[in-house]
C-alpha cells in the first residue's frame, strides 16, 4: 500500500505561483493507493473508475503519471481521506500515492515530477508546493523552481482545521489572481512583498518556536490574501471565531475561495467547539519537522 499526506499551506499561497517562498506542511491524512498489473491501466476511486483515453480530468491525469513514470499498464484503487477541493492538497495527495502505487522504487524526484504531470492537467499552472508537501512530510520551506528545504521546527505548532465553505477550484481562484495582477500591477507587487516579508519572518517564528509570533502573521498574511480578493465570507467569520475562541491566529490555506481555514492555537479544540458551535466541521493536526 502506498501513502502520502495532505497538507497546509502555513502562509504563501497565490504569492508562491509568482516565485514568493511559501512555508508548507505535510499533514497524516491523505491518500492511500494500491496497484496491481492489468491489461489496461485502471484508475479506481470509490464508484469512479477513469482510463487514459476516457476524456476525462482525472483519466489525462492517471495518463500523465503512467506517461512521465513510463510505468507499466496497471489497475491502481485510490482511497481518499480528506475532502477535495478544500485547500488541503487532496489532489497531490492522490498522485504522490498513485506514482508511489505504480513505482514504489522511483526516486523522489521522479515521484515529483509525476505527481506535478497529475497536478498541470487539474491546476494549470501549479507552483508545486502541493506536491512537495505531499512528498516530503514536515514542515517545508518551498520556492517555486526549487528543492524543498525542510524547517525546523522549534516548538510543535498545533492547529485547528476547520472546512469554511464549499469546494473552490483552484485553477479558478489562481486566474482570478492572474486577472488582478493585468489590472493593478502596482498594488499587486506590494501585495506580493508584504507577503513575502511575512513568510520570511514566519520562517524565523517557527524555527524559534514564537508560536505568539506565527500567529500574528497568520493573521497579516490573511489581510493579504483578502485584499488579492481570495478571501469569502465564510472564511473571514470561520477566523473571526477562530480568534474570539482563544486561537493565537487564523487565515484560509490554499487557493481560498471557499475551503478551510487553520487556527494556530495552544488548544485547538476549543475553537474546533466553536467551530461546530457555528456549523463549521474540522479536525486538529501538529505540524512538527520531517520524521524522513
Ligand atoms: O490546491 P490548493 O487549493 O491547496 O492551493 C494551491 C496553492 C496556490 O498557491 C493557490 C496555487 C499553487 O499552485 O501554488
Amino acid at each position: 500500500m502506498a501513502r502520502a499526506g495532505g497538507k497546509l499551506i502555513l502562509l504563501g499561497e497565490h504569492a508562491v505561483v509568482y516565485g514568493v517562498p511559501a512555508i508548507a506542511a505535510g499533514l497524516d491524512r491523505g491518500a492511500e493507493a494500491s496497484a496491481r498489473p492489468a491489461a489496461e491501466p485502471r484508475l479506481v476511486v470509490g464508484d469512479v473508475a477513469a482510463s487514459p483515453d476516457d476524456g476525462s480530468d482525472l483519466g489525462r491525469a492517471f495518463g500523465a503519471v503512467i506517461a512521465e513514470l513510463r510505468a507499466p499498464a496497471a489497475e491502481v484503487e485510490l482511497r481518499v481521506e480528506i475532502p477535495a477541493g478544500c485547500g488541503l492538497g487532496a489532489s497531490a495527495a492522490m498522485a504522490v500515492a498513485v506514482a508511489r502505487a505504480l513505482q514504489p522504487d522511483a526516486t523522489r524526484d521522479a515521484i515529483l515530477a509525476a505527481a506535478h504531470a497529475w497536478e498541470s492537467v487539474f491546476h494549470g499552472n501549479p507552483s508545486g508546493v502541493d506536491t512537495a508537501a505531499a512528498a516530503f512530510g514536515g514542515c517545508i520551506w518551498f520556492v517555486r523552481g526549487q528543492p524543498p528545504v525542510a524547517l525546523k521546527v522549534g516548538a510543535p505548532l498545533p492547529f485547528a482545521i476547520g472546512i469554511a465553505g464549499p469546494p473552490a477550484s483552484t485553477k479558478e481562484m489562481v486566474e482570478s489572481v492572474a486577472r488582478l495582477r493585468q489590472r493593478r500591477p502596482q498594488v499587486f507587487e506590494k501585495s506580493l512583498e508584504g507577503i513575502r516579508s511575512l513568510v520570511q519572518n514566519a520562517k524565523l517564528c517557527i524555527e524559534a518556536g514564537d508560536v505568539v509570533g506565527l500567529g500574528k502573521l497568520l493573521d497579516l498574511n490573511q489581510m493579504l490574501l483578502s485584499g488579492l480578493h481570495v478571501s469569502n465570507e465564510g472564511i473571514e467569520r470561520a477566523c473571526q471565531i477562530a480568534r474570539e475562541s482563544g486561537a493565537l491566529g487564523a487565515k484560509l490555506t490554499g487557493a481560498g475561495g471557499g475551503g478551510c481555514v487553520i487556527a494556530l492555537a495552544d488548544d485547538p479544540q476549543s475553537v474546533l467547539a466553536a467551530w461546530r458551535n457555528h456549523g463549521v466541521d474540522g479536525f486538529a493536526a501538529v505540524v512538527t519537522e520531517s520524521r524522513t
